[in-house]
């Protein structure tokens, strides 16, 4: 791997832990303004020192992100379709490797559908933007995307899509959590990285999950709505961080989360 490539690696998978804490903003570019990212700097700005790297598209990060601070960017590249058109997998690439590069992106991002009917057209748009990558040294984030088909995410068939995306040379998967998880992370030879999908029940369930996955074989998460949908987000975002850096377990990091929580709303009421 040459310099550039292994610095921007080092950049999202952090070497002294071998994890990585990333979250995702980029939502919108299918979904609009997501609930509590109406207002993208209000939603990101707080985050910021906590995340190793954010997730995001071109017009979010220049609108929304100072450039002094220092962000690690993975750039979304994919979209084009939206929740309210005809097809989600419908995807081609959105923004040139030259517009990445003048961004300094750490990685770029694009998803995936698997088994749907743009099936090759995105593994082809993949497989262009790891040619590129491997060009310029940039990392790329594939992402098993499943649409509005959640009920897709089991491990025979995500297994399948990370392997596919490990193959067409991904440097980094992104995908879901799910039962026998460690038949995903076994059968592929890229990281992988976790979405945390809708909104889970309670913060322990997201603890839960992150703690599982990172016992199973995931290198981090790359969560988003478990993380900012929360009323307490950097309580939430630092809890996830003490599991993925520091192996605490999920009781430990909720216990951080309540105390954490519990100085925010002191602080608040001025007490
Ligand atoms: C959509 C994405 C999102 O960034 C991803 O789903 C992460 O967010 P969340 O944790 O809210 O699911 O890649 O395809």
């Amino acid at each position: 791997m040459d310099w550039g490539m292994k610095n921007r690696m080092a950049r999202i998978i952090n070497p002294d832990t071998g994890r990585a804490v990333m979250v995702a903003f980029d939502h919108g570019y299918f979904l609009g303004p997501t609930h509590k990212l109406e207002v993208p700097r209000q939603t990101i700005t707080p985050l910021l020192p906590y995340a190793d790297t954010i997730m995001l598209t071109r017009g979010v990060l220049r609108s929304s992100v100072d450039p002094e601070s220092r962000a690690n960017v993975v750039l979304r590249v994919s979209g084009g379709s939206s929740i309210v058109g005809p097809d989600l997998s419908d995807e081609g690439l959105t923004t040139s490797f030259r517009d990445a590069i003048r961004l300094n992106v750490a990685g770029v991002g694009i998803s995936v559908f698997v088994g749907s009917e743009h099936e090759r057209q995105t593994l082809l748009n993949l497989a262009e933007l790891v040619d590129k990558g491997e060009e310029y040294g940039i990392p790329v984030l594939g992402i098993t995307a499943v649409g509005k088909e959640l009920e897709k995410r089991d491990a025979r068939y995500l297994s399948l899509c990370c392997r596919i995306c490990a193959e067409l040379g991904t440097h980094i998967v992104k995908t879901y959590y799910c039962e026998d998880f460690e038949k995903v992370t076994a059968s592929c030879p890229a990281p992988i990285v976790i979405a945390g999908g809708p909104k889970l029940e309670t913060e322990m369930d997201v603890f839960d999950m992150t703690y599982n996955a990172i016992q199973q074989g995931a290198v981090g998460v790359d969560m988003g709505r478990n993380i900012w949908q929360n009323d307490h987000p950097v309580a939430v975002i630092r809890a996830i961080r003490s599991i993925v850096h520091e192996n605490l377990k999920p009781k430990q990091a909720h216990d951080l989360f309540l105390g954490l929580k519990n100085e925010e709303s002191k602080k608040v009421a001025g007490v």
